[in-house]
């Protein structure tokens, strides 16, 4: 029997709901010179799950890595550390993570200084802790959300002492700048531009497992960005879970989202994207700078979770569906070509048949080009899970099946407005299935197959769609 976790500190999500108001320390990462021979012959395998700030996470944990001197590899096998960047919003997503470790536990006994480390969302949650602590004793490290600059020291922990460390802060420290970032893509990057969020709609963990909102300064990101540019990037993605209320915890200053699109626009890197907005915190501002700068791309993922107001206000969405109707036409209006994009919410507590025609109706109207569709999961801690009159899972997949019918006529609507035409598009590499194409995205985010050499990768080409279907559109290179 593996010994229990050491614990220099355990999450509560009953602490991570409080918020604490003010300024955020910023503090900047330095590794420690007794860590840096640390990895020297050692290996690791990153896998990173969920949400593209997951992903940046895992470029974080793999850019400190590498600064002790670790080679990052494939194999599980070859591996001296294995980390597991987890994603809590679903059941589904916690499920496939405890299949993984299960699957692990030959392999930690053949090899007992494997040290496996469990990071990200999960951690956050105490029931996490508790499994993990009794039952999956073959993990090694557990760290949260808050403190992944504090790896090295977890690391050698482990090594010297031989313990199982765990550190998990509820409460959100200091935004870390300066981390290395270790980028899986040599031009197209993510930017983190705010940590955490504070809207608590209820059916989301996300406020617990990732804190208070926290901006970056704009400084730091446009610092980021320059170098990217001068590194020879395409397009950067700003990240946040609400991009849109970007700024609003400055104290000295009043600098929002719209004032950062626009900096960022001038400094002239030929595509910017962001990920994800909050229709009550969209403003027209935004609207007018999409529209005045040609290299902020012509798409917007905008959640409406539902398109019953009744159901909205339950989810504490905080706007109505005309509203969300009216910010879209807005938009439609200032950027005439925009592709709209959505996640959707169904058998949320209390949805009645009518909630979900009103849902079934608001795709149609507002001409969604694509969404990410979801059966509601009761994720403890959140007030949602509470709620009695929870939708039975029978009705809710039956509902998801029609939703994604009409969804998906809007994908292919959205599609073949593209035919015939002349798109630009970023050569992203090779389609996966189909090796002889090329595949890219479109300033609307559309996928394109194409013929082509492999030094078209990474590289703005001009594309001539000859066909157009649901999934993605077809097309020749034009000189
Ligand atoms: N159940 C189902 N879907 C959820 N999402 C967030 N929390 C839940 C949950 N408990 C969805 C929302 C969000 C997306 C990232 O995940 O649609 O926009
Ligand atoms: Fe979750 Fe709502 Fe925050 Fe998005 S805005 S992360 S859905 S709480």
């Amino acid at each position: 029997m593996r010994k229990k976790f050491a614990m220099y500190d355990v999450p509560s999500l009953e602490d991570a709901k409080k918020r604490k108001f003010g300024e955020t320390a910023v503090l900047n990462f330095t590794l420690d010179a007794k860590f840096k021979e640390l990895g020297k012959g050692k290996t690791y395998v990153m896998k990173a799950y969920g949400c593209q700030g997951n992903l940046a996470d895992g470029e974080k944990i793999s850019g400190i890595m590498d600064s002790m001197g670790y080679t990052e590899v494939e194999n599980d096998e070859e591996a001296d550390v294995m980390f597991f960047v987890t994603c809590a919003i679903r059941e589904k997503a916690e499920t496939r993570i405890y299949g993984e470790l299960g699957r692990l536990k030959g392999l930690k006994e053949k090899k007992p200084d494997l040290r496996i480390v469990l990071c990200g969302c999960m951690p956050q949650e105490e029931v996490t802790v508790e499994k993990v602590s009794n039952t999956y004793t073959q993990v090694d490290i557990m760290f949260g959300t808050h403190n992944i600059h504090k790896l090295p020291e977890y690391l050698y922990e482990s090594y010297t002492k031989n313990l199982r460390v765990l550190e998990v802060f509820s409460k959100e420290g200091e935004i870390v700048e300066e981390i290395p970032q270790k980028r899986g893509n040599p031009y197209k990057a993510w930017i983190d531009i705010t940590y955490g969020c504070d809207e608590f709609c209820t059916y989301c963990i996300v406020p617990y497992t990732r804190g208070k909102e926290r901006s970056r300064n704009p400084e730091a990101i446009i610092k980021e960005v320059s170098a990217l540019a001068k590194a020879g990037y395409k397009e950067v993605t700003l990240l946040g879970e609400n991009v849109n209320s970007y700024g609003n915890d400055f104290q000295d200053r009043k600098y929002t989202f719209g004032n950062l699109l626009t900096d960022l626009a001038e400094i002239g890197i030929p595509r910017i994207r962001f990920t994800t907005s909050h229709p009550k915190d969209l403003d027209v501002f935004t609207m007018e700078v999409m529209a005045r700068y040609p290299n902020i791309m012509p798409h917007l993922h905008l959640p409406v979770q539902s398109g019953s107001n009744k159901v909205l206000k339950k989810m504490n969405r905080k706007y109505t569906r005309e509203i969300y109707l009216e910010k879209i036409e807005k938009l439609k209006k200032l950027v005439p070509s925009i592709s709209i994009t959505t996640d959707i919410i169904v058998g949320f507590p209390g949805e009645t048949e009518e909630d979900f025609e009103d849902t079934m109706s608001l795709v149609t109207e507002a001409g969604f080009e694509g969404a990410y569709t979801f059966v509601y999961s009761p994720r403890t801690g959140t007030p949602a899970a509470t709620f009695t009159d929870q939708v039975d899972p029978v009705v809710s997949k039956q509902r998801l099946h029609r939703l994604n019918e009409v969804v998906n006529a809007g994908f292919a609507k959205g599609n073949k407005r593209f035919d015939g035409k002349v798109v630009s598009v970023l050569i992203d590499g090779r389609n996966e299935k189909k090796e002889h194409l090329l595949r890219g995205y479109t300033r609307h985010n559309k996928i394109v197959d194409l013929e082509g050499p492999d030094s078209l990768i990474g590289k703005l080409v001009q594309v001539k769609i000859t066909k157009a279907q649901t999934w993605n559109l077809e097309g020749q290179i034009i000189d």
